[in-house]
């Protein structure tokens, strides 16, 4: 990582939120300067922006003094993208037309290398001809776009639209996508995710603790590398993930079904999903009293879903999860080759820093030929850049 990122905040409502921006990307590990329009600080100020990035924030009025080159020119040359957030109509105009006379058009027209916009509107601005112009007009040149997404208008009374700013944590998302390299682009993804759950009754079941954390992160990784995604996932609490298809299921059986439906296109099979393993041999349409006395489960199994797409695999790349409460890498060997793998994420969900549900893990790959390979302990998100580039080695070897 370590990217650095001008945030240049505009003279919109929403500019109250720019602090919260540049707080989440330095906790993502970005470096982060400030830019503010002298109209933004009427929605912020300075000193928070000051406080939020740890920097002094570059304005107009220290636009023109003297050090060396004018700062616009450094500010261009220093960042690595320039995260307009929020963004104005006037400021998507200006930049469309080259209309450098502020410092944040100055800033982009004097050789901003990426540029992300937020805007932040309310819909009729959003909407009107002459702003969806500029926004063909800068994509065209090949400038990039977070939202708005629809919801409340800052001003009391406004109605809801389209033309509110991206969150700031989903912010986040979005530069990470912007900055990450293309290099799985043209490849198409099946992931799956999460637990599923097998019914014994309408409200009874039998599952695992599995976050879909892992799944997600994987999805998101290579969507942001270029992929086209399809993630399959069983019930879980997390959001949908922009710009990757998300087919929710909730049995073994229907993310077998949502699988196969989706593998034929796929390059790439990432099993992440805890699938369960047995599943009550019937479910009861109604809820079942308690008795009070003992009883015995009927369960019979499901079907391995992995290791059925091995016998299908063709050119694929196909990676399965391995969970141990023990040593396990005979085991997850063993798996590998039963299953043909390329590979195995072997991970041990009984140590505080990998347990279910949280946001580290430790893996290591296993390989069919014996090699084995450790990813160390890392958040989710680096551990699936991580398989990707072993995933992108896999596709290397075949050609
Ligand atoms: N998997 C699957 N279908 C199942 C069970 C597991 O596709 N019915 C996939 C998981 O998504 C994961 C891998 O297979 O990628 C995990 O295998 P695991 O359940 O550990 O393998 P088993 O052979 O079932 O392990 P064990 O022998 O411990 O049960």
């Amino acid at each position: 990582m370590g990217h650095r990122v001008l945030v240049a905040v505009g003279g919109g409502a929403a500019a109250m939120k720019s602090p919260f921006v540049v707080r989440r990307l330095l906790e993502a590990g970005y470096e982060v300067r400030v830019l503010a329009s002298p109209r933004a600080l009427a929605f912020t100020t300075e000193t928070a922006l000051a406080l939020a990035s740890g920097h002094e924030v570059a304005t107009e009025t220290r636009w023109f003094e003297p050090h060396g080159r004018a700062l616009h020119l450094d500010l261009a040359a220093w960042a690595d993208l320039v995260l307009v957030a929020p963004a104005t109509a006037a400021a998507l105009a200006r930049a469309a037309t080259g209309l450098a006379e502020d410092l944040l058009t100055a800033t982009i027209v004097g050789g901003a290398r990426q540029v992300l916009w937020a805007p932040a509107m309310n819909p009729e601005m959003w909407h009107h001809p002459t702003t969806q112009a500029n926004v063909r007009r800068l994509k065209a040149l090949g400038h990039g776009f977070a939202g708005p997404v629809h919801g409340a208008m800052a001003s009391v009374g406004e109605a809801e639209g389209l033309g509110r700013m991206v969150e700031p944590e989903d912010l986040v998302a979005h530069v990470r996508r912007a900055l990450a390299p293309k290099d799985l682009e043209g490849l198409h993804f099946l992931i799956t995710a999460g637990p599923t759950r097998e019914h014994l009754d309408p409200v009874r079941f039998l599952s695992n603790p599995s976050s879909g954390k892992m799944g997600f992160a994987l999805a998101e990784a290579a969507r942001d590398r270029g992929a086209k995604v399809v993630l399959v996932s069983g019930p879980t609490a997390l959001p949908a993930p922009f710009d990757v298809t998300l087919v929710r299921v909730e049995s073994a059986l229907q993310m077998r079904q949502a699988v196969l439906d989706h593998f034929e296109q796929s390059d790439v099979v990432i099993m992440a999903a805890a699938v369960a393993d047995w599943r009550p041999a019937e479910k009861l349409p109604e809820k079942e009293a308690k008795s009070g006395r003992e009883k015995t489960l009927h369960l019979v199994a499901n079907p391995d879903i992995l290791a059925e797409l091995g016998t299908m695999k063709a050119g694929r790349v196909l990676v399965g999860f391995a969970m141990e409460t023990g040593h396990g890498l005979e085991r997850a060997f063993a798996k590998v080759k039963r299953k043909n793998l390329d590979f195995i994420c072997l991970n041990h969900p009984t140590q505080p820093e990998t347990a279910f549900g949280g946001d580290t893990n430790r893996i290591v790959v296993v390989f069919p030929d014996g090699r084995t390979e450790s990813l160390g302990l890392a958040s989710k998100r680096e551990l699936a850049d991580r398989i990707l580039d072993r995933v992108r080695g896999s596709i290397q070897q075949r050609v």
